[in-house]
């Protein structure tokens, strides 16, 4: 079957509005024609992966400043993930000027394609939230998890450069989770075990993740605890041990409810115990340099729950919480970012710890309720996890110990 072009779709790829756009369309036309595609699908939001310098390097960035030469401008709403650090308040909390100037040199190129730079894997939470049935085009795992899932839009997971031609040309392929037929589940998990906390949450996605391989879930016996910080949490998880793109909990999500949802040939997991979640996530770490929240970025209620459990206390190892400059500010403006930082902590916009220099900061061990930071950290930044609950982390950030 041939991916059919609109005739003004022709015309982009033969570069009628330029070079970029032209790049932009053949980004997109290979994954359509990879991918089976027939037909290309407007999208009404983007997010795009790939920000932090650590990451990207100077390839990266010359790839992003040429594309920006080439006049390509996003043409619909397009939000940005984290970056390697705080952009603002980088030299106090010790980043390196060598790193911080490419790291804002990334963050002019996206501005100059016309990104806004909101540096969160939380769009949702800063505006950019799709509606049911919408299509989107999305990189960051946790984000397509909760966007498909939580929010009922459709997308892919996309890369770095895929959701950023996506943006260019305000269109993606028609394949995958933009199509009914693939968001029906092909794994049944009933879950017999109690799911309380946030942790627990990310425990059950872990377990659940690493079985899914890739398949659309079905979640039963969820029902009563599910918050959207717990399916934040879930998804996140889901996402990171099993590359989970979109799940259904019976009674909750936007879709779960339709007749036809479990996918002919369904099959059945059984989660009784999530036990070696927590073993698996754990490092023998006592001494705990970093207790880190906010992965995926905190919303306010969270933040606010750290405050309330730190209770005015200080904490011997750093505190924190990364979120979105917005929330950030929400923050600040209920006096949670002072209460934070009476504590000894910090509230940091813009950064994820999972792509900032690390050890470069003199970390070595980090606790966090976050199970997908739990499981990053140690292959990603070389640091040693600690895993637990909320109220576990706040007291290991007070003894600066596990
Ligand atoms: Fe977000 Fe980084 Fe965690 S992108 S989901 S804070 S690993």
């Amino acid at each position: 079957m041939e991916l059919e072009l609109s005739p003004e779709e022709r015309g982009l790829l033969a570069g009628d509005l330029g070079p970029g756009v032209r790049k932009a369309m053949e980004i997109v036309v290979a994954l359509g024609q990879i991918y089976g595609a027939r037909r290309l699908v407007s999208v009404s939001s983007v997010q795009v992966a790939g920000v932090s310098y650590r990451n990207l390097g100077e390839a990266g960035l010359d790839f992003l400043r040429r594309w920006a030469d080439q006049s390509a401008r996003v043409r619909v709403p397009t939000t940005l993930n984290p970056a390697g650090m705080d952009l603002q308040a980088w030299q106090k909390l010790g980043f390196a000027e060598s790193f911080a100037h490419r790291q804002l040199a990334v963050i002019e190129a996206y501005r100059r394609l016309g990104v806004h730079a909101t540096c969160t894997c939380t769009p949702y939470l800063v505006g950019n939230v799709p509606c049911l049935g919408e299509h989107v085009a999305w990189a960051e795992s946790s984000a397509v998890s909760y966007a498909n899932s939580v929010l009922g839009a459709r997308t892919n997971r996309e890369g770095g450069p895929s959701a950023l031609a996506a943006a260019i040309i305000g269109r993606t392929a028609a394949y995958g989770l933009h199509l009914d037929e693939n968001r029906r589940a092909a794994l049944r998990v009933v879950v017999r075990c109690p799911v309380r906390t946030l942790s627990d949450f990310g425990a059950l996605g872990y377990l659940v993740g690493k079985a899914a391989r890739n398949r659309v879930l079905y979640f039963v016996g969820l029902e009563e605890a599910c918050s959207e910080t717990a399916l934040k949490a879930l998804g996140a998880s889901m996402a990171a041990s099993g590359a989970v793109a979109l799940y259904h909990v019976a009674g909750v999500t936007p879709e779960a409810g339709q007749p036809d949802i479990l996918a002919p040939g369904c099959e059945t997991l059984i989660v009784d115990d999530l036990c070696p979640a927590y073993a698996a996530l754990n490092s023998d770490a006592h001494q705990i340099d970093l207790v880190w929240f906010g992965c995926p970025h905190a919303s306010l209620e969270e933040i606010a729950e750290v405050v309330r459990l730190l209770g005015g206390r200080q904490a011997k190892a750093a505190l924190w919480i990364t979120t979105a400059r917005e929330v950030r500010e929400q923050a600040e403006a209920a006096g949670l970012v002072s209460a934070v930082e009476a504590s000894g902590g910090r509230v940091i916009a813009d950064m994820c710890a999972v792509v900032a220099p690390m050890q470069e900061l003199g970390f070595r061990t980090v606790a966090t309720p976050s199970a997908k930071g739990a499981a990053y950290l140690p292959s990603h930044a070389g640091l040693l996890a600690r895993y637990g609950t909320v109220e576990q982390c706040v007291e290991a950030a007070v003894r600066g110990g596990w």
